[in-house]
């Protein structure tokens, strides 16, 4: 079964019939919303919202551990995220669509990972490749097929947020070899390895990062610019989805 965990900016996204509604209370707590299950042609998938339904829950308040754990009970082998980003280097322009392949993870604080040696004993998963090749390959050709215009390889630095970043926080992400940035790659990504969840993202690039444009930025404008997005991002996975149906 495969699930799309959808971020800020796409809480009111329609996708067509609700198959089912599934309020699932793992161990770990509640996730951010209930998990709808949404037909899809022949198929289903779940979807889950990140930030809540109404896009309420800040990036670090996230119970990123819940969400993944709901969605595994729920036989879940497969995840696509949407996460919304900032563009860093050139050809990541407002209005891109990236698909990240590399993380930088800078988030502090945040329940990051199932074997922490509480809820289950240490262990150290591989992460040397944090996104999953075949799945990203599926997002690259669907999109492809669209027609619509994806950057990648990309790397993503993920921040801890609310806030936007600094100009010099800017720069320095550069120098580091970051792409973009946002604030929910992580450690949703990292947890979905650790479940051996396949997990790839879709990063709709909805604003410069802080310092590369003259003005400051302004969160109802990065809101339009994801509004503007949600269009092609839904016809992407929907037809990521049929196309790895049929693979
Ligand atoms: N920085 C961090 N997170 C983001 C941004 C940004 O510029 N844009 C969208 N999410």
């Amino acid at each position: 079964m495969k699930a799309v965990i959808t971020g800020s900016g796409f809480e009111s996204a329609e996708w067509g019939e609700v198959a089912a509604e599934h309020s699932v209370t793992p161990v770990l707590g509640e996730p951010s919303s209930r998990i709808l299950e949404i037909k899809s042609g022949q198929d289903s998938f779940f979807w889950l919202r990140r930030h809540g339904e109404q896009g309420e829950l800040a990036p670090h308040r996230i119970n990123y551990r819940a969400n993944i754990q709901a969605l595994a009970e729920l036989g879940v082998t497969q995840i696509i995220s949407v996460n919304s980003v900032g563009g860093i280097s050139a050809g990541f322009d407002a209005g891109v669509l990236a698909i990240p392949d590399q993380i930088i993870d800078l988030t502090w604080g945040r329940e990051s990972s199932f074997y922490d040696g509480d809820y289950l004993p240490l262990k150290h998963i591989d992460f040397t490749n944090p996104y999953n090749q075949q799945l990203s390959e599926a997002l690259k050709q669907s999109s492809g097929e669209l027609g619509l215009s994806f950057a990648s390889p990309a790397t993503f630095a993920c921040t801890q947020g609310p806030r936007l970043e600094t100009a010099a926080e800017i720069k320095a992400l550069a120098s580091l070899g970051a792409d973009i940035v946002g604030m929910t790659a992580m450690p949703e990504a990292a947890l979905a390895r650790e479940l051996d969840i396949t997990y790839a993202a879709i990063c709709p690039v909805i604003n410069a990062a802080a310092g590369l444009t003259e003005g400051l930025l302004d969160e109802a404008e990065m809101r339009a610019q994801a509004a503007v997005m949600i269009d092609s991002v839904q016809k992407l996975i929907q037809k990521s989805l049929l196309n790895l149906a049929a693979q």
